[in-house]
């Protein structure tokens, strides 16, 4: 190993010494990134790879977007950080701009460092504006791995990384996985999975807020709009809140500016993360009603939260996206790829969601059946697809969906270079037993 880490083999080593994460390595990974553009990220090695995961689903306008790096480099050079209790041109216009965009109940913006702060922040005002304590989340739903947003977040593996036991305040309502219905197919759906929620809700009566990422991106659940119509209304009924959490939602992923204008829901609370920085990182918000916010208290803020640099890059970001329309680019996309995934015809392919390019293609061995494609195939598969230069992650609540969000400026050639290569990559992983 070269002390100077100019090399990709002493960067590999050294990632492997030095940095800590909480995962083992799975074949293939890190990529240690040199650079990236647009839909393309480049390693240490000089591969390239299609960029199917935006950078973790943040870089929504593409890596390194130069009206996002001039507004990065302008702010360098004016004022990079103040005290939360001061504020800058750059995180004020921020706020505006997402009052602007965002659903009209909102009207107050409180700026943190990370989707699971935000949400951390999120349940906290609930509380305090409702003086109850209890939240219902959503079975399969991500809220982040922070302690708080932990205790509401779905997966079993993720809370108990945490060790039991988790708070007793939260507890799980049903999500709508239709291709997985409790109910088996059935001809009319009538949302029969959210017959047992207002008994949940009744025996819960210190339920402050339902948290719910509007259409989930673990495994890519996009609800019918009945079913949304049906939980809003319940929750409506019993003064109960909403927080849309929108960390990987918001911002044009889902072919509109935030999941909930899909529905025309309005909630009291909105998080978001992720894109908002414009990829330069640390930034998320807190969005809330004037009556929210007027009863949120807290005497601090988080030393980071609303830093200019994240904040005049993620305002880059947002006019970008809507400059070069990629929200509609989005859209038009989502729906080339459900149509080139299906044209496919593999055996494999049981189901393919994408509500703009929130994607995800579900993977079975037995497309009757709809039996989950085992973890080996599914390791094989992505490590062919990575070895081919397309760079994705597994998602889902049973890890057999291929997660597909994609930056939204990817082009139909570039799908189609994602479809040749998972053609290929089903054929060979069904071929080597
Ligand atoms: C829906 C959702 N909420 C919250 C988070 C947590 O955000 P962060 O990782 O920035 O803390 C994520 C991250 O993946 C997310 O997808």
């Amino acid at each position: 190993m070269t002390d100077d880490l100019t090399d990709a083999a002493a960067l590999e080593a050294a990632d492997e010494k030095y940095v800590m994460r909480p995962w083992t390595h799975p074949k293939g990974e890190p990529v240690i990134v040199a650079k990236a553009r647009g839909c393309t990220v480049t390693d240490v090695h000089g591969k390239e790879f299609l960029d199917l995961t935006a950078g973790y689903f943040v870089n929504n306008a593409g890596h390194c977007h130069p009206r996002i790096i001039e507004a990065a480099q302008k702010q360098l050079g004016e004022v990079l950080q103040v005290s939360g209790k001061h504020g800058t041109p750059a995180a004020i216009r921020l706020a505006k701009k997402l009052i602007d965009i965002g659903p009209k109940t909102l009207n107050k913006v409180f700026f943190s460092t990370g989707g699971s702060e935000a949400n951390e922040f999120a349940l906290k005002a609930a509380r305090q504006f409702t003086k109850k304590t209890d939240i219902a989340y959503l079975e399969n739903g991500y809220h982040g791995l922070t302690l708080g947003s932990l205790e509401v977040t779905a997966s079993e593996k993720y809370r108990d990384s945490a060790g039991k036991p988790m708070g007793p305040e939260n507890f799980a309502i049903p999500c709508a996985y239709c291709y997985r219905c409790k109910f088996g197919p059935h001809a009319e759906c009538k949302v029969e999975c959210l017959d047992g929620v207002e008994a949940q809700l009744d025996a819960r009566p210190k339920t402050a807020a339902i948290i719910a990422e509007v259409i989930q991106a673990v495994g890519g659940l996009a609800p019918p709009q009945k079913w949304w119509d049906r939980l809003d209304a319940i929750r409506k009924k019993r003064g109960i809140l909403l927080i849309a959490d929108e960390v990987q939602t918001g911002l044009g992923r889902t072919g509109k500016m935030f999941a909930i204008d899909h529905y025309g829901l309005q909630p009291e609370i909105m998080t978001g993360g992720k894109g908002l920085s414009g990829g330069v990182g640390s930034l998320a918000c807190t969005v809330a009603s004037d009556e929210v916010a007027k009863a949120f208290f807290g005497g601090t803020t988080p030393t980071s939260g609303g830093n200019a640099v994240s904040a005049a890059a993620g305002l880059a970001m947002i006019e970008t996206v809507v400059a070069e329309k990629l929200i509609d680019n989005a859209a038009k996309m989502g729906r080339y790829f459900t149509e080139a995934a299906w044209a496919l015809k593999d055996p494999w392919i049981g189901d393919v969601r994408f509500t703009g390019l929130l994607g995800g293609i579900e993977l079975v061995s037995n497309r009757d059946t709809r039996a989950v494609l085992g973890k080996n195939e599914m390791s094989k598969v992505k490590d062919t697809l990575h070895e081919m230069g397309m760079l994705i992650t597994i998602s889902g609540m049973h890890g057999n969906v291929l997660r597909l969000q994609p930056p939204l400026s990817i082009t139909a050639g570039q799908i189609d270079q994602f479809i040749s290569a998972l053609r290929k990559t089903l054929e060979t992983v069904r071929k080597s037993g």
